[in-house]
């Protein structure tokens, strides 16, 4: 194996997209700006809300800092899925404690999930916290500044049906410049029973289409050459330009009136059609929404990508019911059976699994290795279940599973997932890819990565490519996580 990628890990519990944090990495703050700080923790929608934030924040004179000694005001993007998300922005508040004290006028500020759970609360558990904004509140973040600064805390907690940002301009706060995400809707509808999502982030809305297309359009014109649609269902993604309200869409859908609906694959394909040179990627898919013209406009679309996050969470019917997944493990295989057979065995597909859920027995958790077996994930995030405050399973059900059983379940699931990544990375052995090329390599100048339609990652000899560049890469190494590869040239 090549020094190169050794050691690279793989997806563990720590390595998750929901427990890593974005921080700012852009200074943009200008002569006579306030300076913002923002950390972000959870999943990409809590990215991609920062950079709504960092907009509207720009308006009311903040620019951006990387340092956040340096900042007069700070916020917290938090996130609630899991009780240690929740203690890791505790700690971090402890730090920004020793901060405030040399700097009195510093304000600090919790937003996103957390802040929505906790409300007021907040304030009265961490005395630091000067305001406590929800997800729908981030138009008002400047009046509420201005509150404290008129000595004052400044809240608000109030979840809209209808906010969707549509109309801002997001500042790219990470930006490798090559990719970015599209929030193409907000809130979830679907009440899983063990998630927090639901409370915190209230009613499912659509966003206009057209802003959507736009952002991509305006993307694709600075440079960008991939974006991710992002919401927590997409493959439910509806709107009508008579009227953008779902449950009247549903009553109309109900009596069996015609209405003009834009849904996830039209989307995708007004996406897809912006240039063949934008990539496409979305995330993520329910399993009970995705449906064959999803699969068949990923098809006909070479730029939209072939990857599918459908995150399972059981292999078992009855855990899965009491999930309120609302699909069975056979109806799981009939869809991943049509992603392969639609879309053929290199499609790669990723998951979601929960480790110990209420009442789950030995044999259950077996049939969530046998799901695994039978679809061969390219990769999952993997957790053991965290009972959550206010949720449906914590009123309903007992969390009965002990700790231990519940982390020996999880490494299994870990294990498991391991090999079958390995076994992905294998078959791509002697294959050729387009790689889109995100920036160097983490290990070295000479080397660029970047990842192929699957989603995979790919480090190669720079030679003369660069960032943006698509490069024919034939892969000869690997690891479960990486493939290491070198450019062909093209006639
Ligand atoms: N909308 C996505 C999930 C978003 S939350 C979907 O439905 O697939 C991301 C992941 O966190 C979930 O898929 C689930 O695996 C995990 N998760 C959510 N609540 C959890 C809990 N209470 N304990 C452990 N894991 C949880
Ligand atoms: Fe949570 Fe389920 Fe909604 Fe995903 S679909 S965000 S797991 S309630
Ligand atoms: Fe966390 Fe909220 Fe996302 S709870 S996973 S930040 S929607």
């Amino acid at each position: 194996m090549s020094d190169l990628i050794k050691d690279i890990p793989l997806v563990t519990e720590e390595s998750t997209s929901e427990s890593c944090e974005m921080k700012v990495t852009e200074n943009t703050a200008g002569e006579g700006q306030r300076k913002l700080y923002i950390e972000s923790y959870g999943c990409q929608m809590n990215f991609s809300d920062s950079e709504i934030v960092a907009s509207v924040m720009n308006e009311a004179n903040f620019g951006t800092t990387s340092n956040f000694e340096e900042a007069d005001l700070i916020f917290l993007n938090t996130c609630s899925i899991r009780e240690k998300a929740e203690q890791t922005v505790r700690n971090r508040l402890k730090n920004f404690h020793k901060v405030k004290k040399n700097k009195p006028g510093l304000i600090i500020g919790v937003l996103g999930c957390m802040a929505e759970r906790l409300k007021e609360k907040f304030l009265e558990e961490e005395k630091i916290v000067d305001i406590v904004a929800g997800p729908d509140a981030y138009r008002d973040l400047p009046k509420l500044v201005q509150e404290v600064d008129g000595g004052d805390k400044g809240v608000n907690v109030f979840l809209s049906r209808e906010e969707t940002y549509a109309d801002i301009n997001p500042v790219r706060l990470n930006s490798n410049g090559v990719t970015a995400f599209i929030s193409i809707m907000r809130g979830c509808d679907n009440m899983c029973t063990f998630c927090v999502v639901p409370f915190t982030r209230g009613r499912e809305r659509s966003r206009d289409p057209h802003s959507i297309v736009k952002e991509a359009q305006e993307l694709f014109e600075q440079g960008y050459r991939e974006v991710t649609l992002l919401g927590q269902n997409v493959d439910s993604y509806k709107w009508s330009s008579e009227e953008n309200n779902k449950a009247w869409l549903e009553k109309k859908e109900k009596k069996g009136e015609e209405v003009e609906v834009i849904n996830f694959a039209n989307l995708l394909e007004m996406v897809a059609k912006v240039s063949p040179d934008l990539r496409v990627r979305f995330s993520t898919s329910h399993p009970k929404d995705i449906t064959n013209e999803v699969l068949y406009t990923m098809k006909k679309y070479e730029n939209i990508c072939k990857y599918i996050h459908l995150p399972a969470q059981s292999g078992n019917t009855r855990v899965l019911e009491l999930m309120n997944r609302t699909y069975t493990r056979e109806w799981y295989m009939e869809r991943v059976d049509a992603i392969y057979r639609i879309l053929g065995d290199d499609c790669a597909i990723s998951s979601d699994m929960i480790a110990g859920f209420c009442t789950e027995t030995e044999e259950e958790h077996q049939d969530t290795l046998t799901l695994m077996d039978y679809v061969k994930y390219d990769f999952s995030f993997m957790f053991h279940y965290s009972e959550r405050p206010g949720t449906l399973a914590a009123k309903k059900f007992e969390d009965d599973i002990p700790l231990d059983v519940k982390k020996r379940r999880l490494n299994e699931i870990i294990a498991r997932q391991t090999e079958h990544s390995l076994e992905r990375s294998q078959q791509a052995l002697g294959k050729t890819f387009k790689v889109l090329v995100e920036g160097f390599s983490k290990r070295s100048d000479e080397h660029l990565q970047g990842r192929n339609s699957q989603n995979k990652v790919i480090v190669f000899p720079k030679e003369n490519y660069k960032k943006g560049d698509y490069v024919m890469v034939k892969v000869h190494d690997c690891t479960a996580a990486t493939l290491i590869g070198e450019a062909v040239k093209q006639d």
